[in-house]
């Protein structure tokens, strides 16, 4: 089925029904998620933590497709509004079924330079946030649910120093999406973690000081985009028989 709305023109997609929550959705890649959730039929909650205006931006677009959105200001690094966006989703949108850990936060850096308020923002962040999340969405699931998390190409591929707190909580998400896929698999919720090279946003600018070098890195020598990501993310809210696993979208980074 196509309708038209306004400018855009969508087709009824392989999501049409499902309800989807994005964390960190008003920007960079989980904006992209957002937005191609929405056009393969979902409706979507993004959180966000400054970026009002960016996350009704991406409610709009969200709208101009069709489906229903809400934007939901949740710091994903405080305990209680990380599982909180949870329930706010279901109540604004009537349920939850893809739930998509995208808030990260980067603090790279010499070991040590690194503060204990650094170790202690990052993990609430990067971990605590997408632990609570994914329990409170877990309590709301049904079969067909999906957890996708967002991880990085440096749980693959460590290329240089100043890693180290950011790859230690983002590889602890492997270890979560594993145990989730045994724990959840017999209710029929799958759960994966998509790996992202060097991509072009506000967090990793592909004109960044530190870009040259990162794209070098990479077996195409280039950024990728944050609907390269984004695609691998719908891909998989759309798949029954994948969970459990890592995902590259890295441009052969880790290759
Ligand atoms: N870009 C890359 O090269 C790259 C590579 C590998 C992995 N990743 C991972 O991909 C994910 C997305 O990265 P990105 O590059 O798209 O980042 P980004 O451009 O910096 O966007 C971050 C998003 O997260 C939100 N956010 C940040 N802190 C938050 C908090 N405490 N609570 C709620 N929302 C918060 C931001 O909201 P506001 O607008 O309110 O600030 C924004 O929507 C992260 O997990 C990152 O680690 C990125």
């Amino acid at each position: 089925m196509t309708t038209t709305h306004g400018s855009e023109t969508t087709t009824q997609g392989t999501l049409h029904g499902k309800v989807a929550l994005v964390t960190g959705g008003s920007r960079g890649i989980g904006a992209a998620t957002a937005l191609r959730l929405a056009r393969e039929g979902a409706d979507v909650a993004v959180t966000y933590l400054n970026g009002k205006d960016a996350a009704e931006e991406v409610v709009r677009a969200v709208q101009a497709l069709g489906r229903r959105a809400v934007a939901l200001r949740a710091d994903a690094g405080d305990a209680e509004e990380a599982a909180g966006a949870v329930g706010l989703t279901a109540e604004a949108l009537g349920g939850l079924d893809v739930l998509v850990n995208n808030v990260g936060v980067g603090v790279l850096g010499p070991l040590e330079g690194l503060s204990l308020g650094d170790v202690d923002r990052v993990l609430a962040v990067n971990v605590r946030g997408v632990f609570l999340a994914t329990q409170a969405a877990a309590a709301r699931m049904t079969a067909g649910g999906r957890i996708i998390t967002i991880g990085t190409c440096m749980t693959q591929r460590v290329p240089g120093p100043g890693g180290t707190l950011y790859a230690a909580g983002k590889s602890a998400l492997i270890g979560l999406t594993k145990a989730l896929a045994r724990e959840l698999g017999p209710r029929g919720i799958t759960a994966n973690i998509v790996h992202p090279g060097p991509v072009d946003t506000d967090l990793n600018p592909a004109d960044g000081p530190y870009a040259a070098g990162q794209a070098a890195m990479t077996a195409l020598g280039r950024f990728g985009t944050a609907e390269e990501v984004a695609s691998m993310v719908a891909y998989l809210a759309g798949a029954d028989y994948v969970t459990g696993a890592e995902f590259s979208v890295d441009g052969g980074h880790s290759a």
